[in-house]
């Protein structure tokens, strides 16, 4: 299938231009049709008693494991599968140690739940929040060297910023926190599914992304990466049944044996699922997210990324003509599907033409982050030119009026 077809998956922009997945994306056709038929079996228990039902369920985690994994390069066995990013982080904080006189780096300019997981943490474990100023939206390598030292535990990162749609340079930072001996963490939310992202390439200790923005998967569904090195080194965050090895007897067997111990000393799985929380899970969430990315690994994502960059091209040349200032970045390296621009009359002025275009169906968003931001449009694979060609004669005419 190519992406002039893929657009027709998605009824959501038969009657509007959609141009918002960076704040909750669409859900596409293939995606329904799977949420359909697991309700169907939820309906009915086709399997031949409820106890293989529910393992038919559990497996559903495969198929998502599987093409986040394919999506970023990794493993299977290196996802953990999360209810968000923000789900995401707050494991990340309560797996990895750090004690007094450590220090955290974090750009100012970040979304804010970013660095919530370590904030009230910071005064009983005695470790620093060292916020980066990057009040131009530039969130660089160099800006971070100034304040990462021999104590950074981690570098906490966007990879691509949420007002801005600034790309940062992620193998820059992973050469930074190799050089102080810190962890990267990395929240690609408003990058995977747009933009393409190789961990083999770029080594990341911990990646998360929620599933409602780029991935297409609205449906409170997400996934955390662990490199290797940490699936090794780091502590477990929380322990539940389902982070256990299978027990020896297998599960059928231990149900149907009265004298085996509940408790005992359990051997716990060394994949990523030991970052897992929870018991029984979200279903929904993993036919939605395994067949929403599906979709993304089957365009390919060079595809998606190479159409988001010609119609982003397209909308950078013609948006000043039209009266706006893009405020994103125009070089090629630190761009993404988000272009942000702004009337220039301050946010009452971005927000009046905000409510006019949402008056023509035409969404898009306002966000700023310490005096970074304006009006942000976020150009997805399903997006086309004329969408792009609607948006600008409304911006043109805003401005006439
Ligand atoms: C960069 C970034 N991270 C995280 C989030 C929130 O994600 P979640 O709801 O999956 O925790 C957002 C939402 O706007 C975001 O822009």
């Amino acid at each position: 299938m190519d992406i002039a077809h893929a657009r027709f998956l998605f009824p959501g922009v038969r009657d509007r231009v959609f141009l918002d997945a960076a704040c909750v994306s669409l859900l596409p056709l293939p995606a329904e049709e799977a949420l359909a038929r697991l309700s169907e079996d939820l309906l009915r228990c086709p399997a031949r008693d409820a106890s293989a039902h529910h393992i038919a369920l559990d497996r559903t985690a495969d198929d998502a494991r599987r093409e986040v994994a394919r999506l970023i390069g990794a493993a299977p066995e290196q996802i953990a599968l999360v209810e968000s990013t923000t789900q995401g982080l707050q494991i990340v904080a309560a797996a990895v140690p750090l004690t007094a006189g450590d220090n955290i780096v974090v750009a100012g300019t970040e979304f804010l739940g970013l660095a919530v997981p370590w904030v009230p943490r910071r005064q009983h474990q005695g470790f620093d929040i060292r916020v980066v100023d990057c009040a131009d939206g530039r969130v660089t390598v160099e800006r971070f060297a100034r304040v990462v030292d021999g104590r950074t535990r981690l570098i906490l990162l966007s990879s691509v910023q949420w007002t801005s749609g600034y790309r940062v340079d992620l193998a820059g930072f992973r050469e930074l926190a190799d050089r102080h001996g810190a962890c990267l963490v990395v929240d690609a939310i408003q990058q995977l599914g747009a933009i393409g992202l190789d961990v083999t390439k770029t080594p990341i200790d911990f990646l998360v992304c929620g599933g409602h923005k780029w991935l297409n998967a609205p449906v409170g569904r997400g996934f955390l990466y662990v490199h290797p090195r940490q699936l090794e080194c780091c502590p477990t965050p929380t322990w539940g049944y389902l982070n256990i090895v299978e027990p020896a007897e297998g599960w059928a067997n231990y149900f149907a044996t009265p004298s085996l111990p509940a408790v005992r000393d359990y051997q716990f799985t060394s994949s990523a699922r030991r970052f897992e929380i929870g018991g029984t899970a979200n279903y929904p969430g993993n036919v939605v997210l395994a067949s929403a990315v599906g979709l993304i690994n089957t365009l390919g994502i060079a595809s998606i990324e190479a159409h988001i960059r010609r119609l982003t091209d397209q909308l950078l040349a013609d948006l000043p003509a039209a009266g706006a200032r893009v405020v994103s970045c125009p070089e090629p390296e630190c761009r993404s599907g988000i272009v942000t621009f702004t009337l220039g009359g301050g946010p009452a002025r971005d927000r009046a033409c905000l409510d006019f275009l949402l008056a023509r169906r035409i969404l898009i968003s306002q966000r700023y982050t310490q005096g970074v931001g304006g009006l942000r449009v976020s150009v997805h694979f399903f997006n086309t030119e004329d969408d792009l060609r609607q948006l600008v004669a409304a911006v043109a005419e805003f401005q006439r009026r």
